[in-house]
């Protein structure tokens, strides 16, 4: 997060950039890793492992200043507990009210996070005038409801709740039964193919409660899941909620491996967890389950304070009332800085591909400092250089492949490639952003060994790195031989 204005950073940057080209020794060549610290929040840290961490916003609470600047330091996810919901977004037959959901989403983007969507269809929380119908009338309007709500929302959600708690704690694994559930046994993929319609970008999931372990209900899930992919149903993602008492389903892993070996995502939607002696000991075997699974995208918690949560008493959620820090919170950010390989990160032990879906910052491992366009510029010929990591956008890039074997590295804030200026092919060349064109100065092999990248111009054959290997902030990027220095290793951490 920048601690700077743009105008103040700009200033710093030349000056610091001065010194460093007074400055350099060429012993600094010599210098060790610098390891990157431990990130300080729960967003920043669930990053760095290719997932989110989330919470559940009251649009009501937002002018609680605590509570927003709680949500804003910690969580990169928003879910709005209750302001997407039909009785919210449809009170009357086919008239529509954004306006509470926009209050959440709106302030989600302008701070930079994302949106889960909560929740297209629920057998509760219907506006009365749906709870009226029933047949094909509720059929129509609740199809109609998905895609009036998911096209409004088209391009701003990460991943929708299309249905919500539709089946029975009966330990049958039978469906519940409801007015939606009577219109017809298909109305679930009914509603799963009318939202991929309205937005085929968002990822779409099935979300319920009691389905935390290995049980009736869960399986009851599992089979309907398994049904929709086999029949080509498009659903991409499910949702265990984990409102959780004092102990976990010893088999809580499994559960989420086995849905996830079907072929699709699994997120941990509403988490919140009885206190008592066991509360941080569960969000860390909780963290540490999403931790362990490629295809666990992140947790979210249904709430900010234990004053916020629906469970009045159960102080169940990772913030205490005043917005201390419980130890609970303490156990998920300990459980996420030491936890597991990040799918897709060659950057940590474990993860092997890039991702090139992902935005990585790039770290060198000699100085630390990340990849950057200098002075946040979006013109073509700017130069790259290293800078202190703020995960800026001037500090992301997305890797993306040209197909046979090579990537394009493109800056998320510019869009333009990295460059080796005027094709040249000698030592000491300099890198620069371009304007994508196509050319084989733009595009870079990489090459992971012992979780560090060498990455190699497909025009010279020669190596990314950090000029005289220089530590300071505002060095150049330059092209040079390939000689295995830490200066040329880069360390590939995702952070979106
Ligand atoms: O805002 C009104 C207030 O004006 C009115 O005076 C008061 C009277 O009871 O109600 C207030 O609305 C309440 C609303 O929360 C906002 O606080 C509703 O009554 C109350 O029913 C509603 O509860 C929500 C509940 O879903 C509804 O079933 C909770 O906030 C929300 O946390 C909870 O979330 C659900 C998920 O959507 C699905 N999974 C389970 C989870 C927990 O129940």
């Amino acid at each position: 997060m920048r601690t700077t204005t743009p105008r103040q950073h700009g200033w710093r940057r030349r000056a610091v950039a001065l010194a460093a080209t007074t400055g350099l020794a060429f012993t600094t060549m010599l210098a060790l890793a610098n390891p990157a610290q431990a990130a300080s929040t729960l967003g920043a840290s669930a990053a760095e492992k290719g997932r989110y961490f989330g919470t559940a916003i009251a649009a009501g609470r937002l002018s609680d200043w605590t509570y927003s600047s709680i949500a804003n330091r910690e969580f990169n996810m928003i879910t709005a507990e209750n302001e997407m919901k039909w009785d919210a977004t449809e009170p009357s037959p086919n008239s529509f009210n954004f306006s509470r959901g926009d209050q959440i989403a709106n302030w989600a983007r302008s701070n930079g996070k994302r949106v889960r969507g909560h929740a297209l269809l629920w057998h509760a929380q219907m506006p009365g005038w749906a709870q009226n119908l029933s047949g094909s009338a509720l059929r129509s309007a609740a199809i109609n409801h998905v895609t009036r709500v998911a096209s409004y929302y088209r391009g701003k959600i990460h991943s929708w709740d299309v249905v919500n708690e539709a089946f029975a704690d009966d330990g049958r694994g039978s469906r519940r039964d409801s007015s939606l559930q009577r219109t017809g046994n298909d109305w679930i993929e009914a509603a799963f193919r009318a939202a991929r319609a309205a937005d085929p970008g968002a990822k779409l999931c099935y979300n319920d409660y009691n389905t935390d372990g290995i049980n009736a209900k869960s399986t009851g899930v599992y089979n309907m899941v398994r049904d929709f992919k086999a029949r080509g149903v498009p659903i991409d993602c499910v949702g265990f909620q984990s409102h959780l008492g004092t102990s976990l389903p010893g088999d809580y892993q499994a559960n989420l491996q086995r849905f996830a070996d079907l072929g699709v995502d699994v997120q941990i939607t509403e988490l919140d967890i009885q206190q008592g002696g066991n509360q941080a000991n569960m969000y860390a075997q909780v963290t540490k389950a999403c931790l362990a699974i490629a295809r666990c995208n992140g947790i979210t918690v249904w709430g900010v304070r234990d004053s916020d949560s629906w469970r009045t008493g159960a102080n169940p959620l990772l913030f205490d009332a005043w917005g201390n820090k419980k130890a609970a919170y303490t156990s998920v950010l300990n459980a996420l800085n030491a936890g597991g390989g990040n799918p897709g990160n060659p950057g940590n032990p474990g993860g092997s591909s890039i991702d090139t879906n992902a935005w990585y910052v790039l770290l060198n491992r000699n100085s630390g400092k990340a990849l950057d366009v200098y002075n946040l510029a979006t013109n073509d010929g700017a130069r790259i250089t290293q800078w202190s990591r703020n995960n800026g956008n001037q500090q992301q890039w997305q890797f993306v492949s040209t197909g046979d074997g090579y990537y394009e590295i493109r800056s998320r804030l510019s869009g333009k490639n990295l460059d080796v200026y005027a094709k040249s092919t000698a030592d000491g060349a300099a890198i620069v952003q371009w304007t994508d064109t196509n050319g084989s100065n733009q595009q870079w092999r990489a090459t992971v060994s012992n979780g560090y990248a060498t990455i190699t111009s497909r025009l010279s054959g020669k190596a990314l790195e950090v000029q005289n290997a220089s530590t300071a902030d505002g060095a150049n990027i330059v092209q040079y031989s390939s000689w295995g220095g830490a200066n040329q290793q880069w360390q590939l951490v995702r952070v979106g």
